[in-house]
């Protein structure tokens, strides 16, 4: 595992997108997993800088509110298109996200893991972390999720999340996650976790026992993992 601590979110931002932007320069066909939420935000604003050629990558988002239409503001998948796919040259017919309003969201998790099957795996895990240590919206528990799932979304989250929103109540309830399986295989994983709020949490999470308790601590098993973070505020 590397660790890099940087100075600041900016800095941050920028070592994490020269790894992507490696992966993509060396692998032009990579099969990106991304991710949502705060941290990342300054990466894909470097990878945009950067013009970087996206035209032969497939990306797999993390995860997906349920009950959330791709046009709701609020869902990934219309953050991704903010961010990231409407501002760089891929083929948006090659960007999954789970689909938030699935009839028969079993279904569609299990579709979801055969498709990042059939695409040969995950080179690149781009991962955030919540403040309870989650990974994609694997929350802690007494088990480690296995594959793409419905998850029940844990009250620190609908409340740490409830800043993107008007207010708490809209927060949705469920989300499709990834599950562990195809976070830890994929072959290589880039973690980027920015605040103070985080920092023990990370330390524990790093140095600590691996358990279910913490989702992230499953990374120390992983062969291929690069941290990328800042404390300063
Ligand atoms: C969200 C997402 C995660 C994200 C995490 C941290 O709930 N499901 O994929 O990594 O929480 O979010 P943030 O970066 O805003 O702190």
């Amino acid at each position: 595992m590397r660790v890099i601590k940087t100075e600041n979110y900016e800095e941050t931002s920028r070592r994490a997108a020269e790894i992507v932007a490696e992966q993509i320069r060396r692998k032009p066909d990579s099969v990106l997993g991304l991710a949502t939420g705060s941290s990342p935000v300054g990466m894909y604003d470097e990878l945009v800088r950067m013009e970087l050629d996206f035209s032969a990558i497939t990306t797999v988002n993390l995860d997906e509110y349920y009950g959330l239409a791709p046009e709701n503001e609020q869902s990934y998948r219309y953050f991704m298109n903010q961010h990231l796919f409407d501002r760089v040259n891929i083929h948006k017919e090659r960007t999954y996200v789970p689909n938030g309003l699935a009839a028969d969201p079993e279904k569609e998790c299990a579709e979801y893991d055969r498709r990042i099957e059939e695409l040969g795996g995950i080179d690149l895990q781009v991962l955030g972390m919540g403040l309870n240590g989650h990974i994609g919206f694997n929350e802690p528990g007494d088990s480690f999720p296995v594959g793409t799932h419905l998850v029940t979304l844990a009250d620190s989250t609908i409340a740490a999340n409830a800043r993107f929103f008007n207010s708490e109540s809209e927060v949705p309830r469920q989300a499709l996650s990834m599950g562990l399986k195809q976070i830890i295989c994929a072959r290589k994983i880039l973690l980027i976790v920015h605040g103070k709020a985080k920092e023990e949490t990370l330390n524990k999470a790093l140095n600590g026992p691996v358990t279910p308790h913490l989702p992230a601590s499953l990374l120390q098993l992983h062969p291929d993992v690069t941290v990328v973070c800042s404390f300063n505020e």
